[in-house]
């Protein structure tokens, strides 16, 4: 499992890079290490999925297992919409929303849910 990751100020970085799973910039991924990938990514612009994450989806969406959505509830109805969209028209389960960087518990949510994937691949 490879965790990728969008990030402009650095927020969703930090959620991501204490999974407990490698973590690899969104823009840095090229197809290594194989296996399957969980993506952390952010919403902008009223919900909007950011361009760099399309481009990765476009490419990858086959390898990616879950998303996790970084957002402010200041915004709104458009607070995490980009999670929407993406587990919409790239059929991606939206695991989690979160705002900022997350609380521990929210780490937490996503790490269960990453270990109970891992251990159904066992059986
Ligand atoms: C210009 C701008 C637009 C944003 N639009 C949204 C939005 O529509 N919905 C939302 O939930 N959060 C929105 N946010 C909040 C960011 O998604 C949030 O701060 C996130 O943690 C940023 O992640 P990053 O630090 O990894 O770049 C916006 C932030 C900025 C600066």
């Amino acid at each position: 499992m490879t965790i990728i990751y969008d990030s402009l100020t650095g927020q969703t970085k930090r959620f991501a890079q204490n999974l407990g799973f490698p973590a690899i910039h969104v823009k840095l991924y090229e197809g290594t290490p194989e296996g399957e990938l969980f993506l952390v990514t952010r919403s902008i612009n009223f919900g909007k999925i950011p361009q760099t994450t399309k481009d990765f989806l476009d490419q990858y969406k086959d390898k990616v297992i879950g998303v996790a959505v970084s957002g402010n509830k200041n915004w709104g109805e458009n607070y995490g919409k980009a999670g929407d969209s993406i587990e919409a028209y790239y059929n991606i389960p939206l695991i989690l929303k979160f705002e900022g960087s997350g609380f521990k518990s929210d780490r937490q949510r996503v790490m269960d849910w990453l270990i109970k994937q891992e251990e159904g691949k066992k059986v």
